[in-house]
């Protein structure tokens, strides 16, 4: 017998991105609709809690009918509305929560929560459509780095993660201590490409017995002693040299643990997930890596790594299939674990 095919509407708003998303049969996304609100943050030097909230309030619904008119569908071809309910900011999650609950309601159709880690791992399904679990997966975001073995449709083993803090973090922290402005990222990654990556020799953290855990926080440090001894000394800094050095000392160590993993797993693929995966030298290295060592490497379009609806709706699409639907007490959960289910 012939399958229905599923069609899915899903809402992200953990932080600055106010996104909808249709998305049929979990692989093939029919609209993408992001509406950011990253001018409106730079003006602060980074996310502001309190005004993300209101302006997802003011864009949800434009959003929502946006992505359904993209898409060439109405609210009766929907089968299900899946949200982001954690992690992530309490008061912008709350937003895409309550919109899904209401249209969920209104609609009478199921509503779906999802784990926002889950969504960025997901989003590799919509471009590599051989791409299935198993699999090891990087998840670096502005709040997440994570290595996970991917068991499953759902189903995640949490290998390595970071004691303190996220890659994306830190590099939204060195890009303000060197005057590069909020969103770190992208403007790291673009002055990079003037810099030298061995004019300074940052750390490359070890975290004592773990082996996959990750920790930024004495590179941060070590970005930060270097700016002010040259203070101290008189001496100019290369704003260039500097974000290419600390980049570098990034990529070599989620390279590393990364081909380690997949390695000491016994796995032959391997995937990235999360803002800073759409970032040009960690995936030119990671390519490199990934071929010397016979693993295959896949990623997102750099659309779909940093947040969007799509991711959202594709991790439901197999929530959905395997019959999970949530209730009306679905609440937002700002620090929801990762595979846990609430
Ligand atoms: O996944 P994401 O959009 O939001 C979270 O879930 O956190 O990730 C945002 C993070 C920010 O820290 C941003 O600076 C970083 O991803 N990012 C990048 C790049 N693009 C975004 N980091 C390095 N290179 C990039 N090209
Ligand atoms: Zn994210």
């Amino acid at each position: 017998m012939e399958q229905k095919d599923v069609y899915i509407l899903a809402i992200e708003s953990s932080c600055d991105e106010t996104a909808a998303a249709v998305v049929k049969n979990g692989r093939e996304v029919l609209s993408n609709v992001i509406s950011s609100q990253i001018a409106l943050h730079t003006l602060y030097g980074g996310v502001v809690p309190e005004i993300a909230s209101r302006k997802h309030i003011e864009k949800i619904n434009q959003v929502i009918e946006q992505a359904l008119e993209e898409a060439k569908v109405t609210f009766d071809n929907i089968d299900a509305i899946a949200v982001t309910y954690g992690p992530g900011l309490v008061g912008a999650l709350l937003v895409g929560v309550s919109a899904a609950k209401a249209l969920s309601f209104a609609l009478k159709k199921p509503l779906i929560g999802v784990h926002h880690i889950e969504g960025h791992i997901s989003a590799n399904y919509i471009e590599n459509k051989e791409l299935k679990p198993p699999f090891i997966c990087l998840v670096v975001s502005g709040g997440h780095s994570h290595l996970v073995k991917v068991k499953d449709y759902g189903e995640y083993e949490i290998l390595g993660r970071t004691r303190d803090d996220a890659a994306g973090e830190a590099f939204d922290k060195v890009a303000r201590a060197i005057g590069l402005g909020y969103p770190g990222g992208p403007k790291i990654d673009k002055v990079s490409r003037e810099g030298n990556p061995d004019a300074i020799r940052f750390p490359r953290a070890k975290v004592g017995e773990s082996e996959y855990d990750f920790s930024f926080s004495g590179l941060k440090s070590a970005v930060l002693n270097y700016l002010n001894s040259c203070q101290m000394k008189g001496e100019e800094v290369n704003q260039a040299d500097v974000a290419a050095s600390f980049q570098k000392a990034v990529v070599d160590v989620l390279v590393d643990h990364s081909v380690n993993a997949v390695k000491k797993y016994g796995f032959s693929t391997f995937a990235i997930a999360g803002g800073v995966a759409s970032n040009s030298h960690l995936r030119e290295a990671l390519e490199v890596a990934c071929k010397e060592n016979g693993i295959d490497f896949y990623h997102p379009s750099p659309v779909y790594c940093t947040d969007n609806a799509a991711m959202i709706g594709v991790a439901a699409y197999y929530e959905y299939i395997k019959g999970v639907r949530h209730g009306y007490d679905l609440n937002a959960v700002p620090n929801l674990k990762l595979g846990e289910r609430i």
